[in-house]
């Protein structure tokens, strides 16, 4: 069975007192509940180390890192590091890392090959702008974005990857995409990935959606055949709305 999984992407938000609170919040109030998900938080970077301290049993992630494994790279880190504060998963390919920070697909697959090397998970994120969705070209889009950056893995590695679509246009815009629309494009990825790979590691790969995804809409969305789980934004840092998301199922 695919794994389900909810994460949340703190993005550059919350002091480190906030920062610690909701992440204590989240493990307590996860305790009276039982979750078919497994929770992993994104926070900022400088975060890591202290709440990996408090040793809860909740997967703790980097939203960047560095290709490299050392050197004259002023401002970054680079997965070693981070693998030695404890993260065991990493974002690679988030739309405003794309957008704001020019992350192309070539530079994205150096950072999937270092991500492996050290074994961190990777949830690698694609998605549309808008207009592409307009133009109703977003399955080629998307493609595109899996084939240059992910399918060049040997079938082993590939397994180790979990997929989320976001819909750029529905990221922080309070507009969601519909069910029918997600499941429409998660069947689509999974459809390129049998392609590429086979039915069985198709099947067995987790897609998220992540895009608006709130307690509200999440229990739809995650219904759908193809949606297992979600990459929430906004919705996260509430730890009451990201408890109602992850037992959504
Ligand atoms: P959002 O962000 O839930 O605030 O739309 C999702 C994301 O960017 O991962």
């Amino acid at each position: 069975m695919r794994k389900k999984i909810v994460a949340g992407n703190w993005k550059m938000n919350l002091s480190k007192e906030e920062a610690i609170q909701l992440y204590k919040e989240i493990d307590a109030k996860r305790k009276t509940i039982s979750l078919k998900s497994t929770l992993i938080v994104f926070p900022p970077f400088i975060y890591l180390d202290c709440l990996k301290s408090f040793n809860l049993d909740i997967e703790i992630g980097v939203q960047n890192f560095y290709p490299e494994e050392k050197g004259a790279f002023t401002g970054e880190v680079s997965v070693s590091q981070i693998k030695n504060m404890g993260a065991t998963y990493t974002l690679i390919g988030h739309s405003e890392r794309r957008m704001y920070f020019h992350e192309n697909h070539e530079f994205l697959k150096l950072k999937v090959e270092a991500a492996l090397k050290h074994g961190l998970h990777i949830v690698f994120c694609c998605g549309e702008p808008l207009e592409i969705r307009e133009e109703n070209t977003q399955n080629k889009y998307v493609k595109k974005q899996l084939v240059e950056s992910l399918f060049h893995l040997s079938e082993e590695n590939f397994k180790k990857i979990t997929v989320a679509y976001e819909p750029i246009w529905a990221i922080g815009t309070g507009k969601t995409a519909s069910s029918s629309q997600a499941e429409e494009m998660h069947a689509a990825i999974r459809g390129f990935i049998s392609d590429k790979y086979s039915k069985n590691v198709a099947e067995n790969c987790s897609i998220l959606y992540g895009g608006s995804c709130n307690p509200t809409n999440a229990a739809e969305l995650f219904a759908c055949e193809n949606v297992d789980g979600g990459l929430i934004g906004g919705a996260s840092l509430k730890s009451e709305d990201f408890l109602k998301i992850a037992n959504s199922f």
